[in-house]
């Protein structure tokens, strides 16, 4: 049996919830996934993007490359991020070849397992004019317990839910100086529903969640992709919707590198070639995303071509505890440089 075989199975023996019928619950996920369109390029209108300064953090694989790739036909001007510079040129000659004869793309140096790069990359990013659209797509799914070394942080809780915190608020203020309204979309997941959350409290939850002995994978990656669906319904209704628009998105479940911790060529792997969405299929999401995201959207999951309402979850009492105290539970984990670049209260919102 595959390792990916191995942990669904203790995974859907050890959750009852795993068997719920609630829209939320993973039976109707799967139906939702057999059943739903998948998108591809062609079904997109890509004009809202036309000369756009848009900036996809995460985009040298999987669906945010393929996003890039989408984008690079609109006519826009792409921002591309990798965690180094050479894998980042390889991506600019890779996109510039077939792109729109207006796209232009430039990449960016960018580690989020790093304070120190996601510090360097918020300095170097303010020297841009403006943005008019963001992406926050970088994430993992590690199985074995993984820490970042320079952070003190559990690897899918910094890459998934702080760096992507993180990144939001230093990538405000040039969204906020775009010409037209910026757009923000929090990457997460439909499974951020099946986070077993019971502490109130982020501070004392992401500690919990950071301590080896407790959780197992799909707790952490459930819990990190939570908080990424909370940030964005609180950072939507702090915002002013006419200046920038914020919601989270889910590609559905894709066939790219993010399963590489799980996967051997068995029963599973052949399962998931017949299930999976392409990072093409995903992609699309994102680009769907940020074409109708408008005012009654904001603060929404889009997933299945469909802003969803809030998940059960996800407007639970402990939910909405966790989301309003959420910004000042975040300034005592900050560094010193990094929360000197964050300065949401002084923002003209
Ligand atoms: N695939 C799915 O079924 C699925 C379902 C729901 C949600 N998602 C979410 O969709 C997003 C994209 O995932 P994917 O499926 O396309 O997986 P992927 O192919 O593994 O892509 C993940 C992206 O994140 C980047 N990344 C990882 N660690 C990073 C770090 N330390 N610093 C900067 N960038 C980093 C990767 O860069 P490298 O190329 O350098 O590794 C890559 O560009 C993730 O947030 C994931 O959680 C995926």
């Amino acid at each position: 049996m595959s390792v990916s075989s191995f942990h669904m199975i203790k995974f859907a023996l050890s959750n009852p919830a795993a068997f719920s019928l609630d829209p939320d619950g993973p039976i109707p996920f799967v139906y939702r996934l057999i059943t739903a369109k998948r998108l591809s390029a062609t079904d997109l209108d890509l004009t809202p993007f036309r000369g756009k300064r848009i900036l996809i953090v995460g985009s040298s694989s999987g669906c945010g490359l393929e996003c890039a790739r989408i984008l690079a036909q609109a006519g826009c001007h792409l921002i591309i991020t990798a965690r180094n510079e050479s894998r980042g040129e390889e991506m600019v000659e890779e996109l510039r070849n077939g792109a729109h004869h207006d796209t232009t793309v430039k990449a960016m140096t960018l580690d989020a397992a790093y304070f120190e790069s996601l510090h360097r990359f918020g300095a170097d990013v303010q020297r841009l004019s403006h943005l008019d659209m963001v992406v926050l797509n970088a994430g993992v799914y590690r199985t074995d317990y993984t820490i970042c070394p320079e952070t003190g942080w559990e690897e899918t809780l910094q890459i998934n839910f702080i760096s992507t915190y993180i990144l939001s608020l230093l990538l405000l203020p040039l969204l906020l100086k775009s010409p037209v309204q910026g757009r923000l979309l929090l990457v997460s997941s439909e499974a951020h529903a099946w986070a077993d959350i019971e502490n109130h409290n982020l501070h004392d939850l992401l500690h919990s969640l950071n301590n080896p002995d407790k959780y197992n994978c799909y707790d952490r990656y459930h819990a990190s992709k939570f908080l990424v669906v909370l940030w964005a319904q609180e950072l939507s209704h702090r915002l002013d919707p006419q200046k920038v628009l914020v919601a989270s998105v889910s590609p559905g479940y894709c066939l790219t590198g993010l399963f590489r911790d799980f996967n051997t060529k068995t029963f599973s792997y052949w399962l998931e070639r017949i299930f999976c969405r392409s990072a093409e299929n995903g992609a699309c999401e994102y680009v769907a995303a940020l074409a109708n995201l408008d005012t009654t959207s904001v603060g929404r999951l889009f997933a299945n071509t469909t802003f969803y309402p809030p998940s059960r979850a996800a407007s639970s009492e402990i939910a909405g505890k966790i989301r309003t105290s959420m910004y000042q539970n975040m300034a005592v984990i900050m560094p010193g440089p990094i929360s000197v670049l964050l300065q949401l209260d002084q923002l003209d919102v």
